[in-house]
C-alpha cells in the first residue's frame, strides 16, 4: 500500500537522498521516474542505479536545448544503460507560436508561453501515467524554492489514481554537497558546468554567471527574479 505523504515525510525525515530515491523505487516500481533536466540532477540517476531497481527516466526534449544537454542524456544513458524517455512538444502548438510571434517571443513577452507549450504541457501528459515523480529540486536553487520539501503531493498533476506524489530527495542537499557527490562517485556531467553554468535550461533562456552571482542568475535573466519559474513546479 502506498504510504501517505505525511507518513513518508515522518519516515523519511533526515534520510540521505540515496534512501529517498529508493524508497520511491521500492514503493512506486514502474509507476515513478526521474525528471532528469540534464543538468547536476544527474546524481539522481546515479542513486537509482545504485539500489540496483529497475528505475525509468524522462527528459523533456523542448527542441531549445542546448547541445551539451544532448550530449549529458547520452552521456548518462550510456553509462547507466538506460534509455531516456522523451517527452517532446506538440508540433501543431510549436508551429503555430513561432509563426505568429517568431523563435523568440518570450524575449518580448516573458517566458510563460512558451515554456508552457515547450515543457509545461508534456511534462502533464508524461505524468498523467504515472503514479510519483522524482525531482532534482532544491531549496538552496532560488527563493521561490526555500520550501520545497523531500516527499510533496503535486496538486497541480494528476495521474490514474490522482494527484501524484512529489519525490524531491535532493531538496535539502546543498550545491557543493551534490558536486562532492558526483565528482566522488564519477557521474558523467553537462559540459556547460565546466564553462561557467551553474543551471541548465533551454540554450536561449540560460547563461553563464559570474563568480559571486546566485546560480539561477543565468536563468530567463532578463525578467524579474521572482518570475524565474518555468511552470514545471507549482
Ligand atoms: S526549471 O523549472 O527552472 O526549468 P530546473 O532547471 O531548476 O527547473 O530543474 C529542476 C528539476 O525540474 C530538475 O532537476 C528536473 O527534475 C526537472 N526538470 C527541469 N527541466 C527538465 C527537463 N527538460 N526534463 C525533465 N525534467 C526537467
Ligand atoms: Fe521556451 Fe525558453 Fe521556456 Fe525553453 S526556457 S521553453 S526556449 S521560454
Amino acid at each position: 500500500m502506498t504510504p501517505s505523504v505525511e507518513t513518508w515525510a515522518q519516515e523519511l525525515a533526515g534520510e540521505s537522498p540515496y534512501v529517498v530515491t529508493r524508497r520511491a523505487l521500492e514503493v512506486f516500481g514502474v509507476d515513478v521516474a526521474i525528471a532528469f533536466s540534464g543538468a547536476e540532477d544527474v546524481l539522481l540517476l546515479e542513486y537509482a542505479n545504485q539500489t540496483g531497481l529497475p528505475f525509468r527516466v524522462f527528459a523533456l526534449d523542448t527542441g531549445r536545448l542546448p547541445p551539451e544537454t544532448y550530449q549529458a542524456f547520452a552521456a548518462a544513458e550510456a553509462h547507466y544503460g538506460i534509455r531516456i524517455e522523451y517527452c517532446f512538444p506538440d508540433a501543431g502548438r510549436v508551429e503555430s507560436l513561432v509563426r505568429k510571434k517568431g523563435l523568440f517571443s518570450f524575449l518580448e513577452d516573458g517566458h510563460e508561453e512558451c515554456c508552457g507549450i515547450r515543457k509545461v504541457e508534456p511534462l502533464a501528459r508524461q505524468l498523467a501515467g504515472l503514479r510519483a515523480w522524482i525531482t532534482g529540486q532544491r531549496r538552496d536553487q532560488s527563493p521561490t524554492r526555500a520550501g520545497v520539501a523531500r516527499v510533496e503531493l503535486d496538486g497541480a498533476h494528476v495521474g490514474p489514481l490522482g494527484p501524484l506524489v512529489k519525490l524531491n530527495p535532493l531538496a535539502e542537499t546543498t550545491a557543493e554537497e551534490v558536486w562532492d557527490a558526483i565528482r566522488a562517485f564519477g557521474v558523467p556531467y553537462n559540459p556547460l558546468f565546466e564553462r561557467g553554468y551553474r543551471s541548465v535550461g533551454c540554450a536561449p533562456c540560460t547563461r553563464a554567471v559570474l563568480p559571486g552571482e546566485h546560480e539561477r542568475a543565468g536563468r530567463w535573466w532578463w525578467e524579474e527574479a521572482t518570475r524565474r519559474e518555468c511552470g514545471l513546479h507549482r
